[in-house]
C-alpha cells in the first residue's frame, strides 16, 4: 500500500507532498525529490534531520540519543533519516529556522597547498576550477572524493567568503581515504567538493556567550565558527576548548594566540589527555574541564565537533551544567564504518 507524505514549511504551509515508496526513509523520498531537508549525517547521529511527526505513524529504525533524545521522542518528534512511514504522513522539520539555506554545489577543486599540521593532520587549500560559487555557513561540511575513491565527510576550515577552501584531514588508522591523502595526494591533484551539509553551524543571531570545544581535527569547523564570529565583530565571551593526546597532536597553536592577542573577548584552552612525559599544560578530558570551569552554561551557544565519544561526553557535560539541548550543536566525525555500526546496532 503506498502512503501519502506531506511536509510543511514553519508556517504550517506545505512544501512538498510525496508518494511514500516501501521501505524508504521520510529524508531519502525528500531529498530524492529534490526537496531542501535539512540533514546531515544520514544516519540517525546528529539530530539535523529532527521533525515534527505532525499526524501519521512511522517506524523509526536505531539511532543516538545524543540526535533524538527521550524526552523529544516523548513530545513527538522523529528523525527522518530514520523514518519509515506506516501511514499519510504529515511533518515538519524542525530546524527549519534555523537552518543554513545554500544552493547545493559540486565544485571541481584543485589542491593549491598540503601543509603538515601534525603526525597525522594535513591542512588541504582548494582552489576550485568550476562549480561554484561556493557558500555555506561557517561549521558546515563537505562531501570531498579524490579520484578513484568514495566520498568523504570533511568539515570547512576557512571562514565563509574566502577565495580557497580549507580542509583538516586526519588520517584514521586503517583508513582508504585519510590513509591516501596522507602518503599520496599532491598540490595539482583534482577533487570533487559536494556541498555544503550541516546543522552544526555558527548562529549569528545568538547573542550569549559562546563554548566552542573541538577535539583533534574537530578544530576545522570549530575554528571556522569562532573566525566568523569574531569577524561578525560578536561581542560576547567566547571560549574554545582544543582537546588532543599529546604535545604532538597540537596544532594552529599560533593562530589561536594571535586571535586571542587581537579579540580581549576570545580565550582558549588546550588540554591533553595522553600527556607522554611532564608538561606545564593543563590536563585531563574536555568533558571534566568544562565541569570544573562552568557552575552554569543557561544562556550559552555550544559548538562541539571532534570524535563522537568526545562530543557525546562533552554534550552531557554541558547540559548537566544547565546548557539548553537547542544550543547544543554538533558534528561528532564518524567514519562511514561506524555510521554503518550505528545503523545496524
Ligand atoms: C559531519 C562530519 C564531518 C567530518 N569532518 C572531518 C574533518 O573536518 N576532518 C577529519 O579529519 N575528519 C572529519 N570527519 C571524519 C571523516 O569523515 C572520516 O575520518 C573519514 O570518512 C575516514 O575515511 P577513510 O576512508 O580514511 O576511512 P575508512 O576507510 O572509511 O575507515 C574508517 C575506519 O573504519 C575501519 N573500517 C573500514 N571498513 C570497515 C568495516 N567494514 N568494518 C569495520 N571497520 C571498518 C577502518 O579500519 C578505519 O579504522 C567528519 C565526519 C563527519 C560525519
Ligand atoms: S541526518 Fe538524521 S540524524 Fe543526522
Amino acid at each position: 500500500m503506498r502512503f501519502k507524505v506531506t511536509i510543511q514549511n514553519p508556517d504550517g504551509s506545505p512544501l512538498a507532498g510525496l508518494d511514500a515508496a516501501p521501505g524508504r526513509t521520510i529524508l531519502e523520498m525528500a531529498l530524492g525529490a529534490d526537496v531542501d531537508y535539512p540533514h546531515g549525517c544520514r544516519s540517525g547521529n546528529c539530530g539535523a534531520c529532527k521533525s515534527h511527526l505532525l499526524s501519521g505513524e512511522i517506524e523509526m529504525s536505531p539511532y543516538s540519543e545524543f540526535a533524538l533524545n527521550p524526552e523529544e521522542k516523548a513530545r513527538g518528534l522523529i528523525l527522518a533519516c530514520r523514518a519509515v512511514p506506516w501511514s499519510d504522513c504529515e511533518v515538519q522539520p524542525v530546524d527549519a529556522e534555523d537552518a543554513a539555506i545554500h544552493a547545493s554545489r559540486r565544485l571541481t577543486c584543485r589542491i593549491a597547498e598540503i601543509t603538515q599540521a601534525t603526525h597525522d593532520i594535513r591542512i588541504l587549500r582548494l582552489d576550485t576550477l568550476s562549480g561554484g560559487p561556493f557558500d555555506f555557513t561557517a561549521g558546515q561540511y563537505a562531501q570531498i572524493t579524490f579520484e578513484g575513491f568514495p566520498p568523504r565527510d570533511f568539515s570547512l576550515a576557512n571562514v565563509p567568503g574566502e577565495d580557497q577552501l580549507e580542509f583538516h584531514i586526519r588520517h584514521v588508522p586503517g583508513g582508504v581515504v585519510t590513509g591516501y591523502v596522507m602518503d599520496k595526494s599532491a598540490p595539482g591533484d583534482e577533487v570533487l567538493v559536494a556541498g555544503p551539509i550541516g546543522t552544526a553551524h555558527y548562529r549569528q543571531g545568538h547573542k550569549g556567550p559562546i563554548i566552542a570545544v573541538a577535539g583533534g581535527s574537530g578544530l576545522a569547523p570549530i575554528k571556522a565558527i569562532v573566525e566568523a564570529a569574531l569577524k561578525d565583530g560578536a561581542g560576547q565571551d567566547i571560549h574554545l576548548y582544543f582537546g588532543v593526546r599529546d604535545e604532538g597532536d597540537i596544532y594552529l597553536e599560533d593562530r589561536l594566540e594571535d586571535l586571542a592577542a587581537k579579540h580581549p573577548n576570545f580565550s582558549f584552552t588546550i588540554l591533553l589527555s595522553e600527556p607522554s612525559g611532564k608538561t606545564a599544560r593543563r590536563t585531563g578530558f574536555l568533558s571534566q574541564a568544562i565541569a570544573d570551569d562552568f557552575s552554569d552554561l543557561d544562556g550559552f551557544k555550544a559548538y562541539l565537533a571532534g570524535p563522537p565519544v568526545m562530543v557525546e561526553s562533552c554534550a552531557a557535560a554541558l547540559t548537566a551544567k544547565g546548557l539548553n539541548r537547542r544550543d547544543c550543536h554538533a558534528d561528532a566525525f564518524y567514519t562511514e564504518a561506524e555510521k554503518y555500526e550505528e545503523e545496524i546496532r
